[in-house]
């Protein structure tokens, strides 16, 4: 085993001297896992934001606003906002913004009067609105220091046209001029305040919501994952892309990481609304990690030793037990298999496989003695790994492709394995296989928001890589998903 895993290292040394000078020229990490939104999951968001900027503008609140003017005493009070009217559109903005732009749109208010002319009360309420209001936000998107997704500036510049208000009532006219200074004084702090109002709904509420995407996040008793960006996002005219280390890690032992040498994922699609990537290394580093961990190291025995299997184990090995001691012939029979170095994934347009190597031995346990061995052998096996979106994890099928057996001792001991061969092949399939699909079928997060899900989901097989188009669905209105994460 100590040779195995030196000739490995060597093997990987070699692998890496020879990349080394093209390496160099790479200045950048290739992503494990990226993500790309299209068009028409910026219409999606287009719908959610307008929607969300509705409730954030209508829940501005106005200041009173009291006056003197000669006999004339005025108060504007409860200024509310009552309908917005916006035709808003979402657009990208290279490199790094998304633009929401709202044009000639209107704004309808309402507010108290009490205005006290000579001795005269008149009180009411009033219907105002601001028309053709334009505002120009544009939302600049990059990676904070942790590697997360934020909203890092917004720059905002807005705009009313006009403000219409009707002063009705008992006195008419005698408005005419306090109304022109109201309207005036009125579109003014309406102005000033949409600004703010949007930079705090990304600046703050937003980047709650983006909070909420794991970015170094535990995912059993064993591994971690990282979804740090590994750059800001690009924004282009027609996509926004995110690439991600996508790279798991032992929790035990942070630092000790496969050394990545896979393709950087192409993503090329634009019929879904969100499109996603992952490669070979996404993979290879979970099985290392697993691997690492201890994980793949299986001990069979006692009520979990299929019976015939058992029986099977006995005949072959019979001779063996009357040469060593016969009096250890009734002593329980086990079966220990180990993997021998890290699986390793091969993902190619007709499917992704994972290749495992282990060794495994067979011992006699005699109770209250140490155990006896009777057998080492090497386990070659491929598995078929499927892999699909289960709500937003991704979860791996695996099934069993080929197995095969060898005595690394000997040519002759590996005739005698062939009888093993079919009852060890069913050992793996009824009982190791079942049982860690019932491990992968929990599968992993993928980093994206609390409360926004994929749907109709499509995984396709490239050389080197996977990539998922799904299309998006928000459980609920972006406010309320962001209330959910305070
Ligand atoms: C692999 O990752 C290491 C750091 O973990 C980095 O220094 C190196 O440039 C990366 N290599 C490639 C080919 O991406
Ligand atoms: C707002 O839009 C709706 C439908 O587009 C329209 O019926 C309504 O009159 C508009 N309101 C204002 C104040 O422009
Ligand atoms: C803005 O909208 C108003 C009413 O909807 C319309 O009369 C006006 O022509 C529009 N202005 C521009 C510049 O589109
Ligand atoms: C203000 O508008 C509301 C609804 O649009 C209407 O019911 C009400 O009568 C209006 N009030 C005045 C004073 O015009
Ligand atoms: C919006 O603002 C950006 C940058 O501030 C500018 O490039 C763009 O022309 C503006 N768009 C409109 C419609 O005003
Ligand atoms: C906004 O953020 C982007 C990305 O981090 C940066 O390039 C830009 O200079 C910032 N602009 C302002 C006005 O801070
Ligand atoms: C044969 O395989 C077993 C199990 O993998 C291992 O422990 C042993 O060192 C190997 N022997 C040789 C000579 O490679
Ligand atoms: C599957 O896993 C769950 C928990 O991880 C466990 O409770 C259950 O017994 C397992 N089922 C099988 C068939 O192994």
């Amino acid at each position: 085993m100590f040779l195995l895993s030196c000739n490995m290292g060597l093997y990987r040394m070699a692998i890496f001297i020879f990349l080394l000078p093209h390496m160099a020229q790479m200045t950048e990490i290739s992503p494990g896992f990226k993500i790309r939104i299209t068009s028409r999951g910026l219409e999606l968001l287009k719908h959610e934001t307008q929607k969300f900027v509705e409730q954030e503008l209508g829940d501005i609140t106005m200041p009173e606003m009291h006056g003197k003017k000669g006999n004339l005493q005025y108060s504007i009070t409860d200024i509310k906002i009552t309908e917005l009217n916006l035709t808003a559109d979402l657009s990208f903005q290279p490199v790094d913004g998304l633009l929401f732009d709202v044009q000639n749109s209107s704004i309808t208010l309402n507010f108290q009067r009490r205005v006290i002319y000579w001795l005269i009360q008149d009180v009411g309420a009033i219907n105002a609105s601001a028309e053709g209001v334009y505002i120009n936000t544009t939302l600049h998107l990059a990676k904070d220091e942790e590697g997360r997704l934020k909203i890092a500036n917004v720059s905002c510049d807005a705009s009313i046209a006009k403000m219409r208000a009707k002063f009705g009532g008992t006195f008419g006219r005698v408005y005419d001029f306090v109304a022109t200074f109201l309207k005036t004084g009125m579109r003014f702090i309406l102005n000033r305040q949409i600004c703010p109002a949007l930079n705090h709904a990304g600046l703050v509420l937003i980047n709650q919501l983006l909070e909420t995407i794991p970015v170094r996040a535990k995912v059993d008793y064993y591994v971690g994952i990282d979804y740090s960006l590994l750059s800001d996002p690009v924004v282009s005219g027609t996509s926004l892309d995110m690439d991600f280390r996508g790279m798991f890690y032992n929790l035990q032992n942070k630092d000790d990481i496969l050394e990545n040498y896979s393709v950087n994922p192409v993503l090329n699609e634009y019929n879904r609304m969100i499109y996603m990537a992952l490669s070979e290394y996404f993979f290879d580093s979970g099985l290392y990690s697993y691997f690492k961990g201890g994980v793949f190291r299986m001990h069979i025995a006692n009520e979990r030793m299929p019976k015939d299997l058992e029986m099977l184990l006995r005949t072959t090995y019979f001779g063996a037990i009357m040469l060593l001691n016969p009096a250890l012939m009734d002593a329980p029979i086990s079966l220990e298999m180990e993997v021998t170095s890290a699986p390793k994934s091969t993902i190619k347009p007709s499917g992704a496989t994972a290749t495992v190597h282990a060794g495994v031995r067979v011992l006699l346990v005699p109770p209250g003695k140490s155990p006896v061995q009777l057998s080492s052998m090497t386990m070659e096996s491929k598995f078929n790994a499927k892999v699909y979106m289960k709500e937003k994890r991704l979860a791996i099928q695996l099934d069993l492709r080929r197995f095969k057996i060898f005595s690394n001792q000997s040519a002759l001991e590996s005739l005698a394995l062939i009888p093993l061969q079919g009852p060890l092949k069913a050992l793996l399939q009824v009982t190791i296989v079942p049982m860690l699909n019932n491990y992968t079928k929990k599968g992993v997060q993928i980093p994206l928001p609390d409360g926004i899900d994929l749907i109709e989901d499509m995984v396709e097989y490239h050389d080197g890589y996977i990539t998922i188009g799904a299309n998006l669905h928000f459980r609920s209105g972006l406010k309320e998903l962001i209330e959910k994460t305070s």
